[in-house]
């Protein structure tokens, strides 16, 4: 296959394979800094960047990382926003058990044609066996396994990150009705992070480390002080994200414990981006300064590359592919594979009208936006404006 940096790549091939590895990875961490345009927002993320992609943090047990927020409390007891009151009793009345309200009971076999985990067409076979050489349907069927264990990984290390975050925002939103709806979150939060390591150690039997870039951008939003930031991090972006691939894996998978278990995840994700828009649309649109806002919206837009260029199954890619091609082919590779295609598509249809609800895609942005092909995704619906069934549809 032709491409950029073939020349470097056949140099690079020749190192051995640790090395290689080591070499690659950060050849691969400098350009996503260097993919960052705004200096401010570099500035920002750098320090959670370099313990990221550079110390490697995520991949080295457990971590603690230092929270800058104020907890903030009223002993007024105010009743400060009815539509957040509203959405607390619609959590109250909508939770689950994880452990009794879904079919655990059924046999899953990750190898079995009949019941794929992920569509064949998630990969792209032809790219991927210039490389390995012709892939029997076994094997074929246990990189379908690999990538699937791979993204729902993913998801276990973001809900882990969203019961933090879920749990800082409760503290330091200064709403009221906000810290009592919040506190239904962190319990979904907890949900998720149980099911989705249920099941990918009882049915999948396989776990993947945090990816490296998804790591930076939960140590950015912990250790940001300010409660807007989290929010629009965790709840608008990081959210965004996860309806962007729970709702393609559900679309893709044909194995009914995990399509039912997504679904219902999907319903209570719904929610929390519902909580986000609501908490920071007055904020964005008439509270903050003119350099505050300028400031989200920059950030919010080099967060939103990063999360559509860098999420690579590069941990797949160690474990299964360093050995015949190098990791700047399998960027290429992972960047026309149709399902992260699908991935990223419904991730911005979901991202890009909530941008716009809470006030952040203002005309000085939209044309950054339009640059980079976003701004057919400018007039759908925000997920605050859709039933939560549509969701599911993709
Ligand atoms: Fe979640
Ligand atoms: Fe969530």
């Amino acid at each position: 296959m032709q491409h950029t940096g073939s020349r470097l790549d056949d140099v690079v091939l020749k190192l051995p394979l640790p090395v290689r590895r080591r070499v690659e990875a950060w050849a691969d961490h400098v350009e996503t800094l260097l993919s960052v345009h705004n200096p401010q927002v570099m500035a920002r993320l750098g320090p959670a960047a370099f313990r990221g992609l550079f110390l490697r943090r995520g991949r080295r047990g457990p971590v603690a990382m230092p929270a800058h927020h104020s907890a903030w409390f009223d002993f007024d007891y105010p009743k400060d926003d009815p539509q957040l009151a509203a959405l607390y009793e619609k959590a109250k009345r909508l939770q689950w058990n994880g452990s009794t309200d879904l079919p655990w009971q059924t046999s899953v076999d990750p190898l079995d044609p009949e019941v794929p985990l992920i569509e064949a067409g998630f990969l792209p076979w032809d790219l991927i066996e210039q490389h390995t050489g012709p892939l029997e349907a076994r094997t074929r069927m246990g990189l379908r396994h690999k990538v699937t264990a791979w993204m729902l990984s993913q998801f276990l290390h973001g809900e882990q990150g969203a019961l933090m975050a879920s749990a800082q925002v409760t503290e330091a939103t200064p709403s009221m009705d906000g810290k009592f709806y919040g506190a239904t979150q962190v319990m979904d939060e907890a949900r998720h992070v149980e099911v989705f390591q249920r099941y990918l150690e009882t049915k999948l039997e396989h776990r993947y480390t945090i990816n490296d870039n998804l790591y930076t951008i939960i140590d950015g939003l912990m250790t940001d002080g300010r409660w807007d930031m989290k929010f629009l991090g965790m709840q608008i972006l990081v959210e965004g994200l996860a309806l962007g691939a729970f709702g393609t894996l559900h679309k893709m998978t044909a194995e009914p414990l995990l399509k039912e278990l997504l679904r219902r995840v999907i319903h209570d994700e719904a929610r929390h981006v519902r909580y986000g828009i609501l908490s920071l649309q007055r904020l964005y649109t008439h509270e903050l300064s003119e350099a505050e806002r300028r400031e989200r919206e920059d950030w919010a837009f080099e967060v939103v590359l990063l999360m559509r260029d860098r999420f690579l199954a590069h941990e797949l890619y160690d474990e299964a592919f360093a050995h015949c091609m190098s990791r700047r082919t399998w960027n290429q590779i992972m960047n026309q594979a149709p399902g992260m295609q699908t991935f990223r598509q419904v991730m911005f249809q979901r991202l890009v009208p909530n941008l716009k609800a809470i006030g952040l895609l203002t005309p000085r942005v939209e044309a950054h936006y339009a640059r980079v092909g976003l701004d057919r995704y400018f007039g759908l619906r925000s997920t605050d404006q859709l039933e939560d069934d549509a969701l599911l549809a993709g």
